[in-house]
């Protein structure tokens, strides 16, 4: 944990303060030079903005963007690879690309200056989670396509760290070099820090004595009960970090440590809207609903209006005057409509946390009997639970989801290590249930 009697926020830049009036002009300003770069460059953007009868010409203030086209994922495999590029491609320096779960990934790429406007967000994003320069940086965020390793590690060098580039995977390896090169942050996702906790555990080690003191976690929801959890584990202070490739990658937006009250939004590179995702209506802030971005400065890769699919809502700056985000609680893809009840994992996680005898691991199995859905939840005991114990924790949280959620779940309750691990994003739901 950092010493918060004595946390002074370092090294703030003059935007990190601006008023909101400076912040808007500047968004207004970057948002026409974005409009008027995809129209220019991008024959898929020119197409939707002439089908919908907006040019750039239109926008003058920042509320004219709502009147042009939303950008959504089968606009980016509809044109793959590059397709969507608006710079030659000999300008382009670096290429990521998400997996997805089904078909083609999506492709992204990124100019030397988006490189370096990436790095400046994430080194900035690594500074309000408490991170110093000459201290040292353990990312366990993939290296590859996935942006969570190489984004992770260029801000961190650019702030001034030493970056540990250990990727994910080989947990006992992870423990090892935490111990032996005694990094202060790491970054990883909450999930796979939960396999670096117990692997501290079967090795005999206390992980409140690791050398760590501030996680830096992101890439998959994770809950407030979570945050709690790794917390008091590792003595550490847990902040969160989303981001996405489509948008930049990882340092879209960052809480900050002082706080933990929401993660405030790098609104000078990215513009945030919340949308009602049925309608397409923008929302007011403190609205919650789907999580629109457009960037405000990137060249390869400009995106405007991306439906993330992540639901949130958009609360005033405090500890930084950009906005804030409140801390996603899923993805649309993500809900579960459980005998008409709409669930998330998230609901789930923060009920099973409340069992002191099960362990924070889970995955959902969905599988449909006759015409219904029918959802089992798979957990397994803490470390050193006696199993009729755990047994009775198990009905006890099923007990917990029919009353709070209102849904009835069978819940399996299986030895320590039952539930599958994930290296990176955890795979939280396993759906069996025959396809339309
Ligand atoms: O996950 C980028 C990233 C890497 C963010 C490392 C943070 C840390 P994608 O693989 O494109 O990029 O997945 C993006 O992951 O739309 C959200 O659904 C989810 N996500 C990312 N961060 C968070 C978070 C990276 N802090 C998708 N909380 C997004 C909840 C998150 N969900």
């Amino acid at each position: 944990m950092l010493d918060k009697s004595s946390y002074q926020p370092y090294g703030l830049e003059p935007i990190e303060r601006a008023s909101r009036d400076e912040i808007s002009a500047l968004q207004t300003q970057r948002l026409k030079w974005t409009l008027e770069h995809v129209y220019k460059n991008v024959p898929a953007y020119k197409k939707k903005f002439d089908a919908a009868g907006v040019s750039p010409a239109d926008f003058k203030h920042l509320e004219d963007l709502a009147k042009f086209p939303f950008t959504v994922k089968s606009d980016l495999r509809d044109n793959y690879p590059f397709g969507m590029f608006a710079v030659p491609q000999d300008k382009v320096v670096r290429i990521h690309a998400s997996s997805g779960t089904t078909g083609k990934p999506t492709v992204v790429g990124y100019t030397q200056n988006d490189i370096d406007t990436w790095s400046h967000v994430m080194a900035r994003s690594i500074r309000a989670s408490g991170g110093r320069p000459g201290m040292k940086v353990h990312v366990s965020y993939g290296y590859g396509l996935f942006t969570g390793g190489l984004g992770a590690h260029y801000g961190a060098e650019k702030l001034g760290c030493t970056v540990i580039p250990v990727s994910g995977g080989m947990t006992e390896r992870q423990v090892q070099l935490i111990e032996d090169f005694k990094p202060e942050i790491i970054m990883v996702t909450p999930s796979y820090m939960l396999a670096i906790l117990d692997e501290y555990r079967a090795k005999g080690l206390d992980p409140r004595k690791s050398p760590l003191q501030v996680g830096i976690f992101g890439a998959e929801p994770w809950t407030n009960s979570m945050r709690a959890e790794i917390e008091e584990a590792f003595d550490m202070d847990a902040v969160d970090i989303y981001g996405l490739s489509e948008v930049m990658g990882p340092g879209v937006a960052n809480e900050c440590v002082e706080t933990k009250d929401g993660l405030h939004i790098w609104e000078d590179h990215f513009y945030p809207e919340v949308i009602d995702p049925e309608t397409g209506k923008v929302l007011p802030d403190g609205e919650k609903g789907e999580l629109v971005f457009t960037s405000l400065t990137k060249e390869a890769f400009p995106i405007i209006r991306y439906r993330t699919r992540d639901l949130t809502r958009l609360l005033p700056g405090t500890a930084r005057s950009m906005r804030r985000m409140e801390k996603v609680t899923g993805r649309s893809d993500d809900m579960m409509i459980i005998r008409g009840v709409n669930v998330f994992p998230t609901q789930i996680e923060e009920l099973l946390l409340r069992c002191e005898r099960l362990a924070p691991h889970y995955q959902i199995e969905l599988t449909r009997d006759e015409r219904l859905d029918v959802m089992l939840l798979m957990v397994e005991a803490r470390e050193g639970a006696a199993e009729a114990e755990s047994h009775s924790e198990g009905a006890k949280l099923a007990d917990l989801i029919k009353n709070n959620i209102g849904v009835s779940a069978k819940v399996k309750v299986s030895a320590p290590g039952g539930v599958e691990r994930s290296a990176g994003k955890a795979r939280r739901i396993v759906d069996k249930r025959p396809k339309a």
